[in-house]
């Protein structure tokens, strides 16, 4: 028997020993006890880090999806397999059973096919968090379309540029989203974006919000009534353990997107594992994460993870502040939640506010609380430990990436002791390393450095759609033979690793990974601006805020500033969407540039963050001038 659910502290070093000294023959006892397969591999790992080629479970076949529905049917037929929680409180909730789903996906999957969609084909899904955006992801899954889901709060512009990266001929989105009091019109946003997209072929609509909307001839159709007419039941493609499952794009250090592909077994086999293990996953628990499905953490963690392991997943559609700041506890009572997965940033936001809004609701059904998406501050996780768990609850701290598929580094609850800040110790399987900036791995304890992860694991991205040297450029030349994460970290005196932020041109504002360069492309589109550098300064609740300091053109100068900042911000809003706003514009004579004209980041970093002390040596820059100018008039 594999060590499938890890129970105790000497348990969790043994199987993590095993993982390191054999990780084939650990994967394979996993892989073979836990999961169905049409058909078994050959080999179980093959890989090269210098091509970069990985292949876990070569030539094994099978369908996600009947690991995450049909084998449950004769089980858990009648358990809930997605509990949607409305926006709007009164609305009620909707329990959705793994006999509903298998036939929901199926009807889902019969349509997608009437409208040519085959396998390795690509869809695009742009929806709210509402049971469709699920039963769409599955359903692509089940006929080997693969899904490119795009968060509904990108841009037309955002949206358009990923629906032609990978040339989806599908796309499935709603009338309009509820976010909080606010109605979006996301039939509009795709319509616009569909205007530079000449690959789609067609548009399928879910009605949820009832709004007017264009509905283009030839083109657009309501999904309901195709659902209705649509066969129940839809046989599950035969997939190979390598095919692609999904792209999901992310930022880079230049302004193209980057869409990380996932593979069909690894991605299972890991996304499954630390789901059961991460949140000690039982039986009769209702798991909820208030991830959007649009984002890495909602793929694995919300959708697959849970469903293969025949969990109850919710879907909330809302947002933490309204009605008012209570509604994720209140959601939390009304559901008797045992697991909790969240962000920082949201945790920020509601620490600010009055403890009524907790103290108001029974939290005492919650088992593990989880955090993801960018350091946690020792003040959060305080107000989260004390107030949310009750001291009783641990936190897991979970650090991982869109390109690992699944969690890294993390405690396991209940076996791994906490400490505020730390993602503690590697996920069983992982071999995490810390490098010094010649390239040198960094041995022994308490020591910092940059993260690199030296041997493969199941779920990692195995391309960039479409560009496979950027693949091997950004992420395996840095550190040879090791997968570089782009973040720096700390292990300290007992090996607990500690992420310290990241080392590269992406920032995080409020979870979301955002990358300079395409921000700055957008500013530099202004007709009145002739150059801009952003980079980020921390923000009480959204970690960072991103500060731009922006150079005119000559034409520019007699404009008026204020209104300058607008257009800025909805040049950005257009091109991106509105998490990418900055929050301050400060326009200067010049940036600070080495000799050979990169911006020295560094020192804009300090300004930004009123921490102007230490700047080093700024007399081998070529303008060191401009550095007084930007300081006396920092915002
Ligand atoms: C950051 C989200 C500190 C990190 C799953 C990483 C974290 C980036 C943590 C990936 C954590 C994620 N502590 N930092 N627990 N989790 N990060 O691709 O910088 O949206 O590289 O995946 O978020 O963000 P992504």
């Amino acid at each position: 028997m594999s060590n499938y659910h890890i129970k105790h502290l000497e348990e969790y070093f043994q199987v993590y020993r095993k993982s390191v000294r054999e990780p084939e023959s650990f994967w394979e006892e996993i892989a073979e006890e836990h999961f169905v397969w049409r058909k078994k591999w050959d080999n179980v790992l093959d890989w090269d880090f210098t091509k970069p080629e990985i292949k876990w479970f070569k030539n094994a076949k099978l369908n996600i999806t009947e690991n995450c529905l049909d084998r449950h049917l004769p089980t858990r037929g009648d358990k809930t397999a997605i509990l949607f929680e409305p926006n709007d409180p009164e609305e009620q909730t909707e329990h959705i059973t793994y006999k509903q789903l298998h036939e929901r996906v199926s009807r889902m999957a019969n349509v997608f096919k009437d409208h040519g969609v085959q396998k390795g084909d690509r869809v695009c899904i742009y929806l709210p968090m509402i049971p469709e955006l699920a039963v769409a992801v599955l359903a692509c899954a089940r006929i080997g379309a693969i899904h490119s889901v795009v968060f509904a709060g990108f841009s037309a512009i955002a949206l358009a540029t990923r629906i032609n990266d990978s040339d989806c001929k599908l796309v499935v989105t709603s009338d309009g989203s509820y976010r909080g009091n606010k109605t979006i019109n996301l039939k509009g946003i795709v319509d616009a974006a569909l205007e530079d997209c000449p690959g789609v072929e067609h548009v399928l609509v879910v009605k949820r919000t009832g709004e007017s909307i264009d509905i283009k001839k030839g083109r657009d159709k309501w999904l309901q009534p195709l659902l209705d007419k649509a066969y129940a039941d839809c046989n599950a493609e035969i997939m190979d353990a390598e095919d692609p499952l999904f792209i999901l794009y992310t930022s880079g250090s230049t302004g193209k997107p980057k869409g990380m592909v996932h593979t069909c077994a690894g991605y299972m086999v890991y996304t499954a594992y630390t789901f059961k293990n991460v949140f000690q996953y039982k039986e009769e628990d209702v798991y909820w994460c208030t991830a959007d499905i649009g984002w890495i953490t909602g793929h694995s963690y919300i959708v697959y993870g849970p469903l293969i392991n025949g969990a109850t997943t919710v879907m909330f559609e809302g947002v933490p502040s309204y009605p008012d700041y209570g509604r994720f506890w209140e959601v939390v009572e009304k559901h008797k939640i045992n697991q909790f997965y969240t962000a920082p940033t949201a945790i920020r936001a509601l620490a600010k506010e009055n403890l009524s809004y907790v103290e108001k609701y029974d939290l005492s059904s919650l088992r593990v609380l989880g955090t993801v998406g960018e350091p946690i501050n020792e003040e959060a996780w305080h107000w989260y430990n004390n107030n949310i768990g009750q001291k009783q609850s641990p936190i897991v701290d979970t650090w991982w990436q869109t390109e690992t598929g699944g969690i890294m580094i993390s405690p396991i609850p209940y076996v791994t002791p906490t400490t505020p800040t730390y993602a503690t110790l590697p996920f069983i399987g992982i071999q995490p390393a810390l490098m010094d900036e010649q390239g040198k791995e960094i041995k022994g304890n308490q020591v910092e450095g940059r993260l690199c992860i030296k041997f493969p694991w199941p779920s990692m991205a195995r391309t960039i759609w479409g560009d496979h040297d950027r693949y091997r450029d950004t992420y395996f030349t840095a550190y040879q033979n090791n997968y570089f994460t782009g973040d720096g970290a700390l292990r300290d005196a007992v090996g607990y690793y500690r992420i310290t932020g990241r080392v590269d041109d992406v920032i995080i504002v409020s979870g979301h990974n955002l990358g300079t360069a395409p921000i700055e492309d957008s500013i530099n589109e202004h007709p009145a601006v002739a150059e801009s550098a952003i980079v980020g300064f921390p923000h009480d609740v959204k970690g960072n805020a991103l500060y731009g300091f922006v150079i005119l053109k000559e034409t520019g100068e007699s404009r008026d500033r204020d209104n300058l900042r607008k257009e800025i911000n909805q040049q950005i809003t257009e091109q991106i969407g509105p998490i990418a706003k900055l929050d301050k514009i400060q326009f200067v004579s010049g940036v600070p540039k080495t000799r050979s004209g990169k911006i020295m980041r560094r020192i804009l970093r300090k300004i930004a963050g009123k921490d102007t002390e230490n700047l080093g040596d700024i007399s081998t820059l070529l303008n060191p001038e401009v550095v007084k100018e930007i300081m006396d008039n920092a915002l």
